[in-house]
Formats: structure tokens, C-alpha cells, sequence
């Protein structure tokens, strides 16, 4: 069987970004694959949150995987903390990253832009330590939305070069996957680019949101004055609403207000109303079960204890061999 192997960073809580292009996959992957699910704690140390916000955000995660559907007792539920073989493999492929290709990448580059002051290294490895997440279980399939794709491929450069300093054949390939026919973005109400949790808090639509908080972020979402003339193309901000709805409306309902668009006759007030009813409803089986989870201490406690177990008897195993090809013996 093959292994599946994923994770989300521990910055917020979760949003229709996470859960279509992640989450949706993971439960229905649990069912047919050897599947590893985690939070990516490690990861999120590069924005530098406080003990407490850092704790906080990762139990949005671990409820909100839950509370998705994720099975611990089909799929592997861990926290990156506790898997410190991720932290030894990270060590070992980093000796075998280069600068050069790390400036490179497409995150880096945003990160940078996005907060100059904090260009720490641990962001210019950042994908040294995704790849060592995923080779760690030697997975070859990686539910992941489309803004992942580039780290996937850094990840086959990795291991492959693993395999070829050491000339095994060790690393298997991990490659993107997603039921869907493409990866998924999802795109955020503010017009401009992907849902995210770090575009502002008006942007993004969480699991959690409740349906006042999901109308009122939709109503305010950025469109314009309306299309003029027939079948015109549309902008991106509308184009944006337009994704948004075929992702949580049915055919039908795209269908007809792609056709008010197209006609002119659109009414934006209308068309968001419906946006918002249809991602009330996508997302309620979720929300109800987020706040029981919570508050459940005890079954995160066992969740969280029981996941770290079984990721860390499979992490161990790839290190010792690892170590081995490395030419670490003992005495
Ligand atoms: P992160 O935490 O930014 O996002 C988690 C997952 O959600 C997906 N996602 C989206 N998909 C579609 N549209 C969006 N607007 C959108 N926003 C987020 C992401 O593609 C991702 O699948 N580097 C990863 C975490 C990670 C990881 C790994 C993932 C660390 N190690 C190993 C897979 C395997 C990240 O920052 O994702």
C-alpha cells in the first residue's frame, strides 16, 4: 500500500483553502492509503509565536483535523514536535541543499517581501524540513494544494540526491495528488490572490467561522460596479467570487449566475447572499463538531499520544537506515 504523508502549518485556525485543498483529500485518502497526518509546529517557528499562541494554534489543528473526519484509527494523527528523527533527517538533507536553490524558491521569495525584517534561516530551509516530513515515512503521495507543488518538487530533488550520494535507491518519489483532476486554489475574498491565513483576517473564511461571521465577510468581499456588456471577461476579483462558488455551489447554481453574468443581469448583492448560504452549508458538519472536540482534553491527550507512537516507530526505522548509508557506525 502506498503512504501518504501530510501536513498543515500551525499558524490559526484552519480555512477553505486548508480544507479544499488538504483536507478533503485526507479523509478520503485515510481510507485507501498508509496515511500520516501532522502538524507542522517546527515549521510554524519561523513567524515566532508566543508559548502560548504557539500551543493554542496547534490544537486548532489537531480539533480541526478531527473535526474534518480525520480517523485516528485509520490515519496516522502526530504532531512534528514529537517526531524529532524529522529534525535529524532535516540535518542530513540540508547538507546536500543549496543556497542557490533554496534563494529560488517561489515562498522564499514571498516570505522575504512579505516580512524583511525576519529573513531567518529556518525560512530559507523551510523546505529542506517539508521534505525531510515527507521522506521520513518515504511517502510517494502528498495531498497538498497547489501552492505546495514547487516544495514537492524540491523534495524529489532531495531525496534523489540522496540516493544517488550514497547510491541507494532509498528515497522513493512524492508527488502532489489530489482526487480532483488539478491541484486546488482556493482563491480569498479580498480580490487579489490564494485564501490564506496570513492576507488578513478578512480574507480567509475559517472552519470556525460562525454563519454571521461567513455572511458578513462575504458581503464585504471585493467586486465592482458590474460587467457592461455581454459574455465580457470577468475580473479578478469577480473571477475570484466565481471560483469560490463553483467550489462550494452546485453546477447548477454556478451555472445560473455565471449566466446572469454573462447577460448582465447580475445582481452581486444576490449573488453573494447565495456564495455565502452554500458555504454555510459546506462547512456546518465541520463547525458542529469543532467546540465538543475541543473541549474533550482527554481524547486529544490519547489522539495526539497514540499518533506519536506510531509516527515515531516508522521514523525510526528510515534513520536507522539512513544512518547506516550515511556511515554512522557504532563502536
Ligand atoms: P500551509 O499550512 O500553508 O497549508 C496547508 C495546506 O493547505 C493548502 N492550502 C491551500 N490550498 C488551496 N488553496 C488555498 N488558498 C490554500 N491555502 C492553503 C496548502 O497547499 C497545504 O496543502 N508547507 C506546508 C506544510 C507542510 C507540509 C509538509 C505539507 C510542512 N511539511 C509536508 C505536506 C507535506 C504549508 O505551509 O502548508
Amino acid at each position: 500500500m502506498e503512504t501518504v504523508v501530510s501536513g498543515i502549518r500551525s499558524t490559526g485556525k484552519l480555512h477553505l483553502g486548508n480544507y479544499y485543498g488538504a483536507i478533503q483529500n485526507f479523509v478520503k485518502m485515510q481510507h485507501e492509503y498508509h496515511c500520516f497526518f501532522f502538524i507542522a509546529d517546527y515549521h510554524s517557528l519561523t513567524t515566532h509565536p508566543t508559548p502560548q499562541n504557539l500551543h493554542e494554534n496547534v490544537k486548532h489543528v489537531l480539533v480541526e483535523y478531527l473535526a474534518a473526519g480525520i480517523d485516528p484509527e485509520k490515519a496516522t494523527i502526530y504532531l512534528q514536535s514529537d517526531v524529532p528523527e524529522v529534525i535529524e533527517l532535516y540535518l542530513f538533507l540540508n547538507m546536500n541543499a543549496y543556497l542557490g536553490e533554496l534563494e529560488r524558491s517561489t515562498s522564499f521569495k514571498d516570505k522575504v517581501r512579505a516580512q524583511p525584517n525576519n529573513v531567518n534561516a529556518g525560512l530559507l530551509t523551510y523546505p529542506v524540513l517539508m521534505a525531510a516530513d515527507i521522506l521520513i515515512h518515504r511517502a510517494t503521495k502528498v495531498p497538498v494544494g497547489k501552492d505546495q507543488e514547487q516544495h514537492l518538487e524540491m523534495a524529489r530533488t532531495f531525496g534523489n540526491r540522496f540516493n544517488r550520494m550514497y547510491n541507494v535507491d532509498y528515497f522513493p518519489e512524492p508527488y502532489a495528488f489530489s482526487f480532483s483532476d488539478k491541484l486546488v486554489k482556493v482563491p480569498g475574498l479580498d480580490g487579489k490572490g490564494k485564501m490564506g491565513k496570513s492576507e488578513g483576517e478578512a480574507n480567509a473564511v475559517y472552519l470556525s467561522d460562525t454563519p454571521e461571521i461567513i455572511r458578513k465577510k462575504v458581503m464585504r468581499a471585493v467586486s465592482d460596479s458590474g460587467p457592461t456588456e455581454p459574455n465580457q471577461q470577468k475580473p479578478e476579483a469577480i473571477q475570484n467570487l466565481f471560483d469560490l462558488m463553483k467550489i462550494v455551489s452546485s453546477e447548477d447554481t454556478y451555472q445560473h449566475f455565471d449566466q446572469l453574468y454573462n447577460s448582465c443581469q447580475i445582481r452581486y448583492g444576490d449573488f453573494k447572499k447565495q456564495l455565502a448560504e452554500d458555504m454555510i452549508i459546506a462547512t456546518q458538519p465541520v463547525r458542529e463538531r469543532i467546540q465538543e472536540i475541543a473541549s474533550d482534553t482527554n481524547y486529544l491527550h490519547k489522539v495526539a499520544t497514540f499518533g506519536a507512537e506510531k509516527a515515531r516507530e516508522s521514523a525510526r526505522k528510515t534513520l536507522t537506515a539512513v544512518r547506516e548509508f550515511i556511515g554512522f557506525k557504532r563502536f
